[in-house]
């Protein structure tokens, strides 16, 4: 069955998690929808793990509808996220309303996500009042990295926790379904897991969150450029694609590959009349 905005809403209220995975092409969204993950997001973080960037900040429109549209292409049930790039929306409630309807129209998303609390909740009601879902995402927020001078968790002071929970507050407010929490204690995840009717989503922010989201390659250990303490590894991707690799390059180098099974076969009586 398809996710919806319906399945979020229906799993908070029933206490049941949600599971939330990214990811940036057919045959990987393929996988996840199978396995049965409920929403899948095509994040900006492409910008580190697919096209090799130190942050964020450079993912444009056009990477996000040609990864966008891979991934769509790939999945049946799974709700699909795609993440609206930085200076997408920062810059006007019209450009925002504009984006988030191009990645509905091109990379055919099932909803948008965009960084922010208070700052853009007007964003959010206008492209909520376009018919977008939007899935909102505060706390340690990757598009303002050079804003928090560097990865660091959010909201460990009284102040910074209060700024926190009004974000949270001010995106429902303003017609988010879902908001992901990043890089925050636990214990003020939880708070603003129990004052918000929409479900939470925690990356780096403890269990008691409405459900889940990780980077897919930082679950496969596929990824050793940074790992953050919040990643758990589930396989050890990484070390069998090399192993792989390695294997590939040592046959083709003896001669071991391709081996008869892989051949095309042509009579002898018409080769020999080519010589
Ligand atoms: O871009 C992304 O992958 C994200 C998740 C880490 C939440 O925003």
């Amino acid at each position: 069955m398809k996710n919806t905005v319906i399945t979020f809403q229906q799993a908070k209220e029933k206490g049941e998690k949600l599971t939330m995975l990214t990811a940036y092409d057919y045959s990987t969204a393929k996988l996840e929808d199978e396995a049965g993950v409920n929403s899948i997001l095509v994040g900006d973080s492409l910008g580190n793990v697919m096209l090799g960037y130190e942050d964020t900040i450079r993912v444009t429109m056009e990477d996000m509808i040609h990864h966008g549209a891979a991934v769509s292409r790939g999945v049946k049930n799974a709700m699909v996220i795609v993440d609206m790039p930085f200076m997408s929306y920062q810059t006007s409630v019209y450009d925002a309303v504009v984006n988030a309807g191009r990645l509905m129209k091109e990379a055919y998303a099932d909803a948008v996500k965009l960084e922010g609390g208070t700052e853009v909740k007007e964003q959010i009601r206008a492209i909520v009042d376009a018919g977008i879902p939007v899935c909102a995402h505060i706390g340690l927020t990757p598009q303002s990295i050079h804003a928090f001078g560097g990865f660091r968790v959010q909201g460990k002071s009284e102040e910074a926790a209060k700024k926190i929970i009004l974000d949270a507050q001010a995106v429902e407010e303003a017609g988010a379904f879902a908001v992901v929490i990043e890089g925050v204690p636990k214990k003020l995840a939880d708070l603003i897991t129990k004052k918000l009717r929409i479900p939470t989503i925690g990356i780096g922010a403890g269990n008691g969150c409405d459900g889940q989201v990780l980077v897919y390659q930082d679950l496969l250990g596929m990824f050793s450029d940074f790992t953050p303490k919040f990643v758990k590894r589930y396989a050890n991707v990484g070390e069998v694609m090399k192993e792989a690799f390695q294997n590939y390059i040592k046959e083709v180098g003896s001669g071991a590959f391709p081996s008869k099974e892989h051949e095309y076969q042509i009579d002898d009586d018409i080769i020999e009349k080519l010589y």
